[in-house]
């Protein structure tokens, strides 16, 4: 039996009346870009999330862009991020014109580690960018209380951990402003492109939807210069029809850990992932660690189960970044797990 490392087909089968319905209401409206539809996901997304504004975007890229820009980053500033994650984390600093400085992981938990952030601080440093990598979030606290002593703004990359929980409260609340991809393997994501910031200040939103809309609210009002980013409606229509159904999602995958975790935890050379105390994981990705994990991959994709790298090199190490010159002994972590990494099928409808 082949097992995909996600089975987007799967989901669509649950609850294909719910996603054509929706679909088909957008096009009856014609409310192809922005109306109704999306507004309405904004709202239920800010209310799902426990955030006063949701200002939805094209993506999860753009919404990082949209944060930064929204913050004014200068050039010459420099936004301090984690040197494990996707790389729309750290080129969206240069694009708005900062200077990325990366900082090594935790050990056990994948996530930005605060001590380094501590040490990476310079005269120059505005901002902090924390992933919450894989599902599970990084160590808040210490992070705000960070930025809190140096006056820096936090974004947090929520776009790996839809509904994840730091000490009870719902991740993205914590900094200025939080982002979200909801491409479509994410754990909501829609079909095709799309993305949101969230944020519980209200002139920040409100510069943040400026920018995503050519620079106003209203058609014709360009109070700045922005660009175009937007949710299209029926990605809207989609996203509201599967957002009931995300804690139940969110629930399936954390029951497919704790039974992975229970196998693997019998196999001495696997390392399964680790939760921080206070933590809740919702296992965008459920990745371990094992010392011969190219062997391991070849090994399950001889017997048809799909596994995947995330990701292969870690941001300081990759072409665009070889202006930095950096080191491996600079991230011991984040170097050293770059080689042992290994991402398991995980997604809702997965059996055992
Ligand atoms: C941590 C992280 N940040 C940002 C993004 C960018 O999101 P998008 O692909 O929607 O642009 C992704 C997803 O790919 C991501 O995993």
């Amino acid at each position: 039996m082949p097992v995909p490392l996600a089975d987007l087909q799967l989901q669509y089968r649950t609850m294909k009346g719910e996603i054509d319905a929706a679909i088909a209401a957008v096009i009856r409206d014609n409310a192809f870009i922005r109306g109704s539809y999306v507004d309405a996901f904004e709202q239920q997304f800010a209310d799902a999330v426990e955030a006063k504004h949701c200002v939805s975007c094209a993506n999860g890229t753009d919404a990082l862009y949209l944060a930064l820009a929204a913050l004014k980053v200068q050039a010459g500033d420099e936004v301090i991020t984690t040197a494990h994650s996707w790389v729309s984390t750290s080129a969206m600093i240069t694009h708005t014109g900062g200077n990325v400085v990366f900082c090594d992981t935790d050990k056990s938990t994948f996530t930005i580690d605060p001590a380094a952030i501590e040490a990476a601080i310079t005269p120059r440093t505005v901002g902090i960018i924390p992933v919450h990598l894989y599902g599970q979030p990084a160590d808040l606290d210490a992070i705000m209380a960070i930025a809190d002593r140096h006056k820096l703004w936090v974004v947090e990359d929520c776009a790996q951990a839809h509904l994840a929980r730091y000490k009870g409260r719902q991740i993205g609340s914590f900094g200025n402003a939080a982002t979200y991809s909801f491409y479509p393997g994410k754990n909501l994501g829609a079909m095709g492109d799309a993305g949101a910031v969230v944020t519980n200040d209200s002139a920040l939103a409100e510069h943040i939807a400026m920018l995503a809309r050519h620079g106003g609210l209203t058609k014709h009002e360009h109070r700045i210069e922005g660009i175009n980013s937007r949710l299209d409606g029926i990605q809207a229509a989609i996203l509201s029809a599967k957002l009931p159904h995300l804690p139940a999602w969110t629930k399936a995958r954390q029951d497919a850990a704790k039974f992975y975790d229970a196998g693997l935890n019998q196999i001495e050379d696997v390392i399964t992932p680790a939760i921080a105390a206070d933590r809740t994981h919702v296992y965008h990705l459920y990745t371990i660690q094992h010392p011969l994990r190219d062997a391991l991959a070849a090994h399950l994709t001889a017997h048809n189960v799909q596994t995947a790298i995330n990701y292969p090199t870690a941001l300081p190490f990759l072409m665009a970044y070889s202006r930095l010159r950096h080191r491996p002994e600079q991230f011991p972590n984040a170097f050293g797990q770059q080689s042992k990494i290994l991402s398991l099928p995980m997604f809702a409808e997965i059996t055992r």
